[in-house]
């Protein structure tokens, strides 16, 4: 159950002291972290890390096994998904749940309907949720892929795509965006379109994100928490990251192994 906790209503999201195992495997442990509403904050780490398990705790797909998960002052360490996504934490959805053959406008209008409350939409003829072409129009306007409303998915570049999965999640009106890794796999052209758009979002929303591109780190973000074997080294403004030894040591050490 959700509770009201001490009111801190400038911060969007606070972990404490969060760890987590699978059976005996630490994976992440003492993770204490405050990020105040509307910063982007970058998660940073070397693989196996700890990171997307972080980001499972965070959306509520993983409960941890240690310590508490506020979300605008309120613990949602227990609460289900589904709760975290109607609160406002959304995040990135993978590839796989958007549909190739349809348009991009069907694939967004599936899920804005997607996302009311209680509805098994999916059921019902097409006709009956016509009404959400509207506002799936008005989201690709805002993302500038209105020229692409009318094409398969799948024909779509990646960073297109992409760009499409980072559309559909702010379509749930999130307070925080999680992404994880987005621009993964992307070449150096595609790049703008997730990170344009990115950059461009308003700051009521607050972004965590996962990523690996420094060059993306350092254009997005205000701060940086640096993960490495399950804890947080280090973290402070993209200057005092880049400066910082320990950090020098796990990406250039060759030590994080
Ligand atoms: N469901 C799981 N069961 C067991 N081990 C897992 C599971 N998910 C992740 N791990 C392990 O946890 C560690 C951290 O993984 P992950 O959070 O995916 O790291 P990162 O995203 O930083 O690369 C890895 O050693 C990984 O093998
Ligand atoms: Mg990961």
């Amino acid at each position: 159950m959700a509770q009201a906790r001490e009111s801190t209503p400038e911060i969007c999201l606070e972990l404490r002291n969060v760890g987590h195992q699978f059976g005996s495997l630490k994976v992440i442990e003492g993770i204490s972290l405050r990020v105040p509403k509307g910063e982007r904050r970058a998660i940073i780490g070397p693989n196996g890390a700890g990171k997307t398990t972080l980001f499972n705790i965070i959306a509520g797909e993983i409960r941890p096994t240690a310590g508490t998960v506020l979300f605008e002052g309120r613990d949602v360490t227990q609460l289900p998904t589904y709760r975290h996504a109607e609160m406002g934490i959304s995040r990135t959805f993978q590839t796989t749940s958007l549909f190739p053959k349809l348009t991009v406008l069907e694939n967004v209008g599936l899920a804005l309907q997607a996302f009311q409350p209680g509805s098994m939409q999916m059921l019902r003829p097409r006709s009956m949720y016509r009404h959400w072409d509207r506002e799936a129009e008005e989201l690709l306007a805002q993302s500038g892929l209105s020229h692409r409303a009318h094409e398969p998915l799948a024909g779509l570049s990646y960073g297109e795509q992409r760009q499409v999965e980072i559309l559909l999640a702010l379509a749930q009106k999130p307070r925080l965006l999680l992404l994880d890794e987005p621009t993964a796999g992307l070449s150096r052209g595609d790049l703008k379109q997730v990170q344009a758009p990115l950059k461009a979002l308003s700051r009521e929303v607050t972004i965590v994100l996962i990523e690996h591109d420094m060059d993306v780190v350092f254009d997005l973000v205000d701060r940086i928490a640096v993960l490495h074997n399950g804890g947080i080294v280090a973290e402070g403004t993209v200057d005092e990251i880049r400066k910082n030894e320990v950090v020098q040591e796990i990406y250039l050490g060759g030590t994080h192994r």
